[in-house]
């Protein structure tokens, strides 16, 4: 077996990736032009329509996992949409959104959506669309601890310069310390004018996910990254 992390997770790349600022800078450089899954697509419509017209400010939580910590965001701001997105249909059904279509609503919270599509293309078409967030939270992503994998990381993946777009106060947190020190230093290279952008300790009091739950259950040390990335 592996040995483990202090935060439980495969021993693996130690320290920032000798290539991310490179990577960050040609993902920036070069436009991500893969097509956008049509299922993608079909969600991000039908969530327009489920939005409708009003303008109320947006906020994302971008991999939801089962929607409890969008439940929790929609409860903190109570004058944006809230919208939770992630691909698992599994995940989502395991929450408070189930149901099988793209878009879905939770019971008593009529400002929380959760969409069943892919992140990245649903960043690219929000951000073609112009559209802007107020805040855009990415609890908890899948660590990819490994050095290799590093471009599936979001700060290393072609789809970055669209979570730059889409703007808002954006709050990141995981349990694998690189990854936020890397989130962090992927946002000072791409917008030098934060200045340095900072991983800290995090303690959730309470926490707002399940995986943030598990991971403070068992004690694991946990790290955030807030970065206002403006309108
Ligand atoms: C480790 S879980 C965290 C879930 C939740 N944020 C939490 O803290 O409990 C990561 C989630 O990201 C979702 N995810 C990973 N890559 C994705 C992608 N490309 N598009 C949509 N969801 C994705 C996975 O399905 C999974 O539910």
């Amino acid at each position: 077996m592996e040995p483990l992390s202090e935060s439980g997770l495969p021993r693996g790349q130690e320290g920032l990736h000798p290539r991310l600022a490179e990577v960050v800078r040609r993902h920036l450089e070069h436009p991500d032009r893969t097509p956008v899954p049509d299922h993608t697509v079909s969600a991000y419509r039908a969530l327009l329509v489920a939005l409708g017209p009003g303008a109320r400010p947006l906020v994302l939580d971008s991999g939801c996992g089962t929607g409890e910590g969008t439940v929790a965001l929609a409860l903190r701001h109570p004058e944006a949409w809230v919208i939770g997105v992630d691909r698992s249909q599994h995940r989502l059904h395991k929450g408070p959104f189930r149901g099988l279509g793209a878009v879905r609503r939770a019971a008593g919270v009529g400002n929380a959506f959760a969409v069943r599509a892919d992140v990245p293309g649903l960043w690219r078409l929000l951000a073609a669309d112009g559209r802007k967030l107020a805040a855009h939270y990415v609890l908890h992503p899948n660590p990819w601890p490994k050095k290799q994998h590093m471009q599936r990381r979001w700060h290393g993946h072609p789809a970055f310069g669209s979570l730059l777009a889409l703007g808002g106060e954006v709050t990141l947190v995981s349990n694998f310390s690189v990854y936020a020190e890397e989130f962090a230093a992927a946002l000072t290279v791409a917008r030098p004018a934060l200045g340095e952008v900072r991983a800290e300790v995090y303690v959730p009091d309470p926490p707002l996910t399940r995986f943030e739950a598990k991971y403070v259950e068992r004690g694991h040390p946990l790290w955030r990254v807030v970065a206002r990335l403006g309108g």
